[in-house]
């Protein structure tokens, strides 16, 4: 069987990936377009490993759903006059002529915009494309579709986290990197600990690979990074690994994740092992059971909030955020806690405008 994605039809996790690579994309441009207060005249959305624009079957890649996500945009595109950069980069010869053929075609739609399409090995293409996303008056969306591991090592991670009003995605074989940690063509790119691996559950190791993403960025640095785990039906391990310098892109990013997995956010497959069925009820308490990774989270809100770790709106919406919680997760737990006399009646926010500069917080009030 061919390796090359584009040689048969998306197998299912690339099409979970596609799938939260599009709703983000949904959910990221109406930030960058309607905004009230427009900080940047220029959008630069750059795909990095396009691919040809689709699969044998037609299926939508990731190029063509960046234009069918922006065409519901043009107007207020139009209206504001913003300036819309589409960069997009194949390296094998034949895949970048279809989708050059692609834009072609479909480019007539999109008059007012700059499309760059180049056949080019990624650093050439990241080295040329720098420039233009390192300005003040842009925002950039990037995706970053890598085969196996090795594009995204250290010194191109802290140059990407270190551009303004950005949010990224990158794709990552976590399970080669475990498979490999100790090959030095491996280390040189991603320098995963050998205890850290043999204590990690196979199930767990893109979450392993986060973390070490996560070491890398400055501390005191405000910086979100975000993952999804993907396993393909070879049962190897692959994911998404998300960062935005705003805790609005990861709350985004994160919507996009429990829409694929309702029961934790973070995976097409039950990582924890949990094995529940949809709507199971829980023989002791009589309830639908819950993910493990879901009654821990409640139970430690509730304990931070006692124990006052957690004091007002902002902690708690940090806290459920940077867990890989949504809102209403946190409000499930805040209206049980009100039910039970534990805290007053909460009128705080729980959404990302309370860490906006000046906004008050609301306390919570313990019983
Ligand atoms: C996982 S696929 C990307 C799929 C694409 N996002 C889509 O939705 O169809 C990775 C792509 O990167 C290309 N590629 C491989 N090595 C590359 C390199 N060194 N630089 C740039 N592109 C490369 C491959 O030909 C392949 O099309």
């Amino acid at each position: 069987m061919s390796k090359d994605i584009h040689e048969k039809p998306f197998d299912e996790a690339t099409l979970v990936k596609l799938s939260i690579f599009r709703d983000y994309t949904r959910e990221w441009l109406p930030v960058f377009i309607a905004a009230k207060q427009i900080y940047w005249n220029t959008l630069n959305i750059v795909d990095f490993f396009a691919g040809p624009g689709n699969d044998i079957k037609n299926t939508p890649g990731s190029p063509q759903i960046i234009l069918s996500e922006l065409t519901t945009h043009l107007p207020l595109i139009r209206s504001k006059n913003l300036k819309v950069n589409i960069y997009f980069n194949e390296f094998k010869k034949k895949k970048y002529d279809e989708l050059v053929k692609f834009i072609e075609e479909n480019k007539k739609e999109f008059p007012e915009f700059n499309f760059e399409i180049t056949n080019l090995d990624f650093k050439v293409a990241y080295q040329n494309w720098y420039p233009k996303i390192n300005k003040k008056d842009c925002a950039n969306l990037l995706f970053f579709d890598q085969n196996g591991i090795k594009h995204i090592d250290e010194s191109v991670f802290q140059q990407i986290i270190a551009l303004k009003s950005t949010d990224f995605l990158f794709f990552v074989s976590s399970a080669h990197a475990r498979r490999f940690s100790e090959h030095e063509n491996i280390k040189q790119y991603l320098k995963l600990n050998k205890a850290d691996i043999d204590s990690t559950p196979y199930y767990h190791i893109h979450k392993l690979v986060q973390e070490y993403y996560k070491g890398l960025i400055p501390k005191g640095k405000e910086y979100y990074l975000g993952r999804f785990s993907l396993r393909k039906d070879s049962g190897n391990i692959y994911g998404l690994i998300f960062g935005s310098g705003h805790v609005l892109g990861m709350e985004k990013f994160l919507k996009s994740c429990w829409k694929i997995d309702p029961e934790r956010g973070e995976a097409n497959y039950d990582i924890d092992k949990d094995a529940i069925m949809p709507g199971q009820i829980d023989m002791f308490t009589g309830e639908v059971k819950k993910p493990k990774k879901k009654e821990i989270f409640e139970s430690n809100l509730e304990k931070y909030i006692l124990d006052k770790t957690l004091t007002n709106d902002k902690q708690i919406y940090l806290h459920t955020v940077t867990n890989g919680f949504l809102a209403s997760h946190a409000s499930e737990v805040l209206k049980k806690m009100q039910k039970d006399k534990k805290i007053k009646i909460f009128k705080g926010t729980l959404n990302s405008s309370v860490c906006k500069k000046g906004i008050a917080t609301i306390s919570i009030e313990i019983i």
